[in-house]
């Protein structure tokens, strides 16, 4: 067996990974039909048919002690493998299978749950975010156990079913199973690089605040003929508020809220001044006419070190068509806000709610409302398992990865750092372009078989790191 660290990959598996390529894909459609929509209640037998199917596939490639865990909500599928030699480290490799939903409908050129390859491309909802990124880490431990009958590592796969609506039932379950979950190093693959043959090592996530904001106006709707002008339209005071929450610099104006607020050192601002990403790069992927943001930083500060607050949707009165000539009992917007190291995730609601209610006119009543809340992530640049993880990048991509944060969350990465107090590797192989929740989500097919290939080195660089 040749788990040699720098030498290529070895011929066997190499032919293995020739000859698998069809298979894998054919696979991973199977797995893209079906419809796992974490957060709409009529999807719930697909998500657990989702789980069902990596349960059976896990098995099926040689992992042990697979189970469909039941931990309320949507299932955690777990298996493993623990027959490495004794110092070998053990890798707790976490995905989600659960999908986004998929409107706009008519958006999509080929129907989401009908995985279609077009060009390089495979087109599906979850190609990308994230069934095909897991994926290629249950393919590449199939490559090396039919090759080589063994693996140079431990591996211990965590796939949950509730990341994209917050990842309840995980952040619940994997403090009280420490034991069971222990690893020396947390593999992620749910996330993006910087271009197809530019790797990208990212060191921190945004966390997250998430609430609906609620005015009240009369007790009940009324004719704006014969109220009109003497009462408040909640709609109207809604957009005041809202258009009060930033100041014409970018920055969010609610008190307190940039108080925990880590600064950028000046070590940092030049190093991620090396990543290869602007305005108008930022522009040509976004659609937009102009780039908007924060005075006094760079597209990727905002994005990946800078906190937001986000208007996601407002509501209120009369949208039908036609018209109608209405004054709305209450409106509504769902706001939230991304966070960065060390804001108190749970202090960003009761602060919006104090300064809202603080600039509320006495003419409406205005409420917050918490829907979710997750801290920011950081991972320590100065392990060895990061050295691992770049050279494994490095040998498939032939290029060595560039390294920033990112402006996602993955809100159980905090929970993993804390209750099993080990690194992770956050390894993406999905693209900037590639429609995450939007229509048309896709992933570049060269990049999931490069996904396989750094899988399999990464196993082979942890037992030298
Ligand atoms: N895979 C993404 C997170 C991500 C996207 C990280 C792009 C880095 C770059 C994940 O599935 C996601 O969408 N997370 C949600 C979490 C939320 C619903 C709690 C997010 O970031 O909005
Ligand atoms: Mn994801
Ligand atoms: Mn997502």
């Amino acid at each position: 067996m040749n788990h040699s660290a720098t030498a290529a990959f070895d011929l066997k598996l190499d032919a293995f990974l020739q000859n698998a390529q069809p298979r894998q894909l054919a696979e991973l459609s199977e797995w893209l039909r079906i419809p796992s929509v974490s957060t709409q209640s009529q999807h719930n037998e697909d998500v657990k048919r989702a789980a069902d199917w990596l349960a059976r596939k896990m098995t099926a490639i040689g992992l042990q002690n697979v189970e469909v865990i039941r931990a309320g909500g949507h299932p955690i599928v777990y298996g493993d493998w623990l027959h490495a030699a004794a110092a070998a480290p053990t890798v707790l490799i976490y995905g989600h299978y659960d999908v986004q939903p998929v409107d706009p409908l008519e958006l999509w050129t080929s129907p989401p749950f009908e995985p279609s390859v077009r060009g390089e491309d495979l087109f599906a909802r979850g190609a990308s975010d994230d069934k095909g990124q897991l994926f290629a880490h249950v393919a590449a431990v199939e490559a090396l156990l039919s090759t080589y009958g063994e693996l140079p590592v431990n591996v211990k796969f965590l796939v949950e079913g509730e990341e994209e609506v917050g990842s309840r039932a995980l952040t619940a379950y994997l403090p009280s199973e420490t034991e069971k979950l222990a690893a020396d190093v947390c593999l992620i693959s749910d996330t993006h690089i910087l271009a197809p043959d530019l790797p990208l090592i990212i060191y921190g996530l945004r966390g997250m605040w998430a609430g609906e904001i609620t005015v009240r106006g009369p007790s009940q709707d009324l004719h704006s003929g014969m109220f009109g002008g003497a009462v408040h339209n909640p709609n109207q005071a809604l957009c005041a508020l809202l258009a009060q929450l930033h100041d014409s610099a970018g920055r969010i104006t609610v008190p307190g809220f940039y108080d925990d607020v880590q600064a950028l050192s000046a070590e940092e601002r030049t190093a991620l001044a090396q990543v290869p990403y602007d305005e108008e790069k930022l522009i040509q992927e976004s659609g937009v006419p102009a780039a908007w943001g924060e005075d006094g930083f760079t597209v990727t500060e905002r994005i990946g070190a800078r906190p937001t607050l986000e208007i996601n949707g407002i509501w209120g009165g009369f949208i039908g068509d036609g018209f109608k000539t209405v004054i709305p009992a209450e409106a509504h917007a769902k706001v939230s806000c991304r966070l960065v190291p060390d804001q108190q995730s749970s202090a960003v609601g009761p602060l919006i709610e104090q300064f809202l209610l603080q600039i509320a006119p006495p003419t409406v009543e205005v409420t917050v409302n918490t829907l979710q809340h997750a801290p920011a992530t950081v991972v320590p640049l100065d392990v060895p398992e990061i050295k691992s993880a770049a050279r494994a990048y490095t040998r498939v991509f032939g290029a060595e990865p560039v390294f920033s944060r990112e402006g996602g969350s993955i809100p159980i990465a905090t929970v993993v750092q804390e209750a099993l107090g080990i690194p992770i590797l956050f390894m993406g192989f999905g693209l900037p372009d590639d429609n995450l929740h939007a229509p048309n989500e896709k992933l570049h097919l060269p990049n999931f078989y490069r996904g396989i290939r750094v899988g399999i080195a990464l196993m082979e660089e942890l037992i030298s790191s």
